[in-house]
């Protein structure tokens, strides 16, 4: 049976409706991992994607849209070449909460919960309205007023969840519903939540299927759940003999949202957070993330890296990708690409190094951000004799 553990203190718990450790430290769900009967060969023969990997998974209850299986493309430009990208955008709702979120409500249902919340920059919130309506559970999602991407607001608001924006950050949203949650009894599915970073692991067990382990794995950092748990999914694949070696985990900020990289360039032993955090890349607005315990154990034990980006280098790499590539991802997750291009030039990445870089979310989340990048390429056509100057221009 899985458990709940505190990775400061080492207090054991039953499986239950809990967030943190009596002593405040982070939980993570532990297995005993050697009476785990997980065959990967014979997993193979299932369906891609998270429930691939059930035994490895914390519940049997399964509210599911069919997330995880995407796809792992190798890149082909010039300025890319041979750098592999995991576009989670292709999950359900868009992006990878859905992996966390398929877990996450199906031990809410298990739980015996009748509501379920989250603060979000949008994402989150979009994947929970979308899992809580499969479930047929009440959501409700607290987000910093207007200030979330388009996409993402449409779908919580389709989906049914009551959506509050407030009038403060992302920062502020969290404090809230961590409040509520625990006055009204409803079920936190942020990443503090344990049960639902055991779903965003099975990323780390795709990336091994679909390529084997790769050198280094560069992904946007925001509220820092999804490289601990990626970095989760390597370390229980590596204990049970799947793979003989662990890549290098590199987080990736915003520079106007970025104290995980300030606490790892100046060696601090705490997070100081950042009141005021701004970037174009709203996902990962975010300057007081609260699994940095964990996401700073990622880094340093795998010797791994943080680095952070602008938003010129990440408009920059959102179009590359687009244009170069095919793949159309937020600016949040174009984040990865503006980090790995960065790290690159300074020599931090050599290019014979295997690389996956996890595009988190789908471009069409932040439509808005898109056009604007793309201002002056839109051509208004009022006589149809201008397409003879428009052809010209084509190669
Ligand atoms: N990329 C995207 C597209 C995101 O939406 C997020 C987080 C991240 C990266 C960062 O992941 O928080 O695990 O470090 N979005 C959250 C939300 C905060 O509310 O949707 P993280």
């Amino acid at each position: 049976m899985p458990r709940l553990v505190c990775i400061e203190c080492g207090r054991q718990y039953p499986e239950e409706v809990r967030y943190t450790c009596d002593c405040g430290g982070l939980l993570e769900v532990k297995y005993d991992l050697k009476d785990i009967k997980f065959d990967l060969k014979e997993a193979k023969t299932r369906k891609f994607g998270v429930w691939r990997y059930r035994e490895l998974l914390p519940t049997q209850r399964r509210v599911s849209l069919d997330e995880g299986g995407t796809p792992m493309y190798e890149c082909v430009s010039n300025e890319l070449a041979s750098i592999y990208v995991k576009n989670e955008g292709a999950n359900p709702t868009g992006s990878f909460k859905d992996r966390g979120m398929t877990v996450g409500v199906s031990k809410a249902l298990e739980f015996g919960m009748k509501s379920v919340a989250c603060a979000s920059t949008g994402n989150t919130s979009a994947s929970l309205a979308a899992y809580a309506a499969r479930a047929k559970i009440a959501a409700i999602v607290v987000i910093p007023g207007g200030k979330i991407a388009y996409g993402k607001l449409s779908q919580a608001l389709i989906h049914g969840a009551k959506v509050c924006a407030i009038k403060g950050n992302f920062d502020e949203a969290m404090g809230i519903i961590n409040e509520m949650c625990r006055k009204y009894k409803l079920y936190l599915l942020n990443s503090l939540n344990p049960y639902r970073l055991e779903g965003q692991k099975t990323l780390a067990y795709e990336i091994v299927d679909q390529l084997g382990v790769p050198d280094k794995i560069i992904l946007p950092v925001g509220n820092a759940g999804n490289i601990s748990a990626i970095w989760k999914g390597f370390k229980e694949f590596h204990e049970l003999g799947i793979i003989d070696k662990l890549p290098q985990m590199i987080g990736i900020q915003a520079e106007g949202a970025s104290p995980i990289v300030k606490m790892f360039k100046e060696h601090l032993g705490e997070l100081t957070p950042e009141p005021n955090p701004k970037t174009i890349a709203t996902a990962i607005r975010i300057g007081n993330p609260v699994n940095w315990p964990k996401s700073i154990r990622a880094i340093y034990e795998s010797g791994g890296l943080a680095d952070s980006v602008t938003d010129r280098e990440i408009l920059d790499a959102q179009k590359l990708l687009a244009r170069k590539e095919g793949i159309f991802v937020e600016p949040a997750s174009a984040s990865s690409i503006a980090g790995l291009i960065k790290l690159i030039d300074s020599g931090k990445i050599d290019e014979e190094e295997k690389v996956v870089c996890i595009t988190t979310g789908h471009g069409l989340k932040d439509p808005d951000t898109a056009v604007k990048s793309c201002e002056g390429d839109l051509i208004e056509v009022s006589d149809l004799n201008q397409f003879d100057t428009i052809i010209k221009t084509l190669n």
